[in-house]
């Protein structure tokens, strides 16, 4: 369940939402939590912690062992059918993070759109390192251990490699980036979840993105 420990927050969702162990709560005024149908959050750590944050969170997405923060001013959006392992999730400085559908996050990724420190110019005395909204697109495959840091984007079906970091903008969809910083190495390629096709038109899964990437409609 999701602890209310302020005033005026909203907190919506049904009883097809599932909480094995772990910690959810809303610590603050004036917060609206959704969570859709089916959502699965199981040893995870979720916390709001101040006022007028956003948490909306699509039908069937699982969150198993995910630690979130989520500070004054700040949103976060999970859309549809998107799973996620073990990670870190750090949303301050009044920014937001979205999360496309159906994207994959294995294990030991850590996102955040601040430093939650700052860095000065000693010449000028002006901050340097303002936190920056991060977006990531739909069916998006984090390798093990990536990390995004602060505004960074991740266009749709793109594959981030194991150990990577990326902290500008990757613009090519339907690619593989690798390395720290991340960089595109392959274009045009499409992932899937189940490891027992041969071809992509084998996998009913993917039927519905080949189709939109040719531009046709469902
Ligand atoms: C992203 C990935 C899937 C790409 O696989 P691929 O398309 O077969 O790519 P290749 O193995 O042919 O590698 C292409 C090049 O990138 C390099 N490379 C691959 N992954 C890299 C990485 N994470 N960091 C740095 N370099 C990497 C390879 O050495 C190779 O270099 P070369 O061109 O100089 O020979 C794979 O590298 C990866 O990260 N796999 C791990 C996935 C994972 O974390 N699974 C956990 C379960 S969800």
């Amino acid at each position: 369940m999701v602890q209310n420990l302020g005033s005026d927050n909203e907190i919506v969702y049904n009883q097809t939402v599932s909480f094995n162990k772990g910690h959810f709560s809303v610590k603050g005024n004036n917060n609206r939590v959704f969570l859709g149908n089916n959502v699965k959050i199981s040893h995870s750590n979720i916390r709001l912690k101040g006022n007028n944050i956003e948490l909306h969170i699509e039908e069937n997405v699982e969150l198993t062992g995910c630690v979130v923060s989520l500070f004054s001013g700040c949103s976060m959006v999970i859309k549809a059918n998107t799973t996620m392992g073990n990670g870190e999730i750090t949303v301050a400085e009044e920014t937001s993070l979205n999360i496309g559908d159906d994207c994959m996050f294995a294990h030991g990724y850590e996102i955040r759109t601040s430093d939650m420190h700052p860095i000065y110019d000693l010449k000028t005395g002006h901050r340097l390192n303002f936190g920056a909204s991060i977006s990531i697109g739909s069916h998006v495959w984090l390798g093990r251990d990536v990390v995004i840091l602060k505004g960074a984007s991740i266009p749709d079906n793109v594959v981030i490699g194991i150990n990577s970091i990326v902290s500008k903008d990757i613009d090519i969809p339907n690619s593989i980036a690798i390395g720290s910083p991340a960089k595109v190495i392959r274009k045009n390629v499409i992932w899937g979840r189940k490891m027992f096709h041969k071809t992509m038109y084998d996998d009913p899964m993917l039927s519905g993105i080949i189709r939109s990437n040719r531009g046709e409609n469902d």
